[in-house]
């Protein structure tokens, strides 16, 4: 049997930082509001020449050398981003240039806030498959371009970064190494409370991002649980086995009332939404290499990944560190 083994992560960060009082300045709100709605006290905002590539390359680069791997031994390449940099091509084949990768396959995916889970059971598929033998998966994003920027009820709640992940194909059944499992899921019917309202073939714009805030956290949190059920079920573990949750970070008290359903404490997930709110692709590969560089997860850890996001879509993955 082939499992994709984990071999090291990194992340990037833009180099601007705007606390909730910055924009505070120019739209009716304020850091209590923020904070007690969601959790988020600050953001990174890309500046000039800062674009979900050069976060993506530099996430990648430290990703790396934390495997130890050199650029040419990736044969596969997976960004997930809906902010890519142009329209095409696929801002994963900037990242393969950039990083000095001479061949095998890259490309992008596009699920929003879950387009990090998307991409991990891809790049766990191709490398099963034998299609690919070391995958690079990527979230990143530039969610501030896509802001209206004078709707209170959507720009306070997003900021950009990047986060990724080395996995390399290995065989054998002895070691429980690896991604375990994963559950996707996609529902069309749900587009119009999360969306972008312009697009190549509709507008010939970029759009700006729509959110009914409220239906949209009521679908997460029972989405949420239920695809965590599933894939709890499908590894025959119990909830106590996990020894951590890195959930997408869109709203503290989703995380919060996610956990409380699957009876997980509260100190097992990991949570960075108040310092980089939410960077939808990139923030559940941007808490991961947070908590690993911090000490908390580790080596041998059994890890539990989740996400939601527009479209809808939603996912789950567990890997044995
Ligand atoms: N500052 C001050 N007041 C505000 C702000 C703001 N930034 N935004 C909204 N308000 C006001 C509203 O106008 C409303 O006022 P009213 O009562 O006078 O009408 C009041 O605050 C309450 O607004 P709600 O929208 O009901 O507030 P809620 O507690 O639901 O929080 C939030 C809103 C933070 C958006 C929450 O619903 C949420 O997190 N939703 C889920 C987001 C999410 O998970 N997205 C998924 C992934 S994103 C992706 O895929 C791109």
């Amino acid at each position: 049997m082939i499992r994709s083994v984990f071999r090291g992560s990194g992340s990037a960060l833009p180099v601007r930082v705007v606390p909730n009082a910055k924009l505070a300045e120019t739209v009716d709100t304020s850091d209590e509001w923020i904070v007690e709605r969601t959790g988020i006290r600050q953001r990174y905002i890309a500046g000039e020449g800062e674009t979900t590539a050069s976060l993506a390359i530099e996430a990648s680069r430290a990703a790396l050398a934390d495997a130890g791997m050199d650029a040419a031994e990736i044969d596969l390449i997976i960004l997930a981003t809906a902010t890519p940099d142009n329209t095409f091509p696929a801002t994963a084949t900037k990242v393969q240039a950039a990083l000095g990768c001479t061949g095998g396959i890259a490309f992008d995916v596009q699920a929003v806030c879950s387009g990090f889970l998307y991409a991990l059971a891809t790049a766990d598929s191709l490398l099963k498959t034998g299609m690919a033998t070391r995958a690079l998966v990527i979230g990143a994003e530039t969610f501030s371009r896509i802001l209206d920027w004078e709707d209170r009820t959507t720009c306070v709640l997003f900021g950009d970064g990047a986060g990724a992940m080395v996995l390399e194909a290995e065989e054998g059944e002895e070691s429980d190494r690896g991604l375990i499992t994963s559950r996707l899921h996609a529902d069309g019917a749900q587009h119009d409370l999360l969306y972008v309202d312009g697009g190549p073939s509709t507008t010939q714009t970029v759009g700006h991002l729509r959110m009914r805030g409220p239906e949209v956290f009521r679908h997460a949190v029972v989405n949420l649980a239920s695809v965590l059920r599933e894939v709890i079920e499908d590894a025959g573990i119990s909830a106590e086995d996990i020894d951590w949750v890195v959930p997408h970070q869109a709203n503290a008290r989703i995380l919060d009332a996610t956990a409380r359903k699957l009876g997980l404490p509260a100190e097992k997930v990991i949570v960075t939404v108040d310092s980089h709110a939410n960077t939808s692709a990139a923030s559940v590969p941007l808490a991961f290499d947070t908590a690993r560089r911090d000490g908390r997860i580790q080596d041998g850890s059994l890890v539990m990944f989740e996400a939601m996001g527009g479209g809808f879509t939603w996912g789950a993955s567990l890997m044995r560190l």
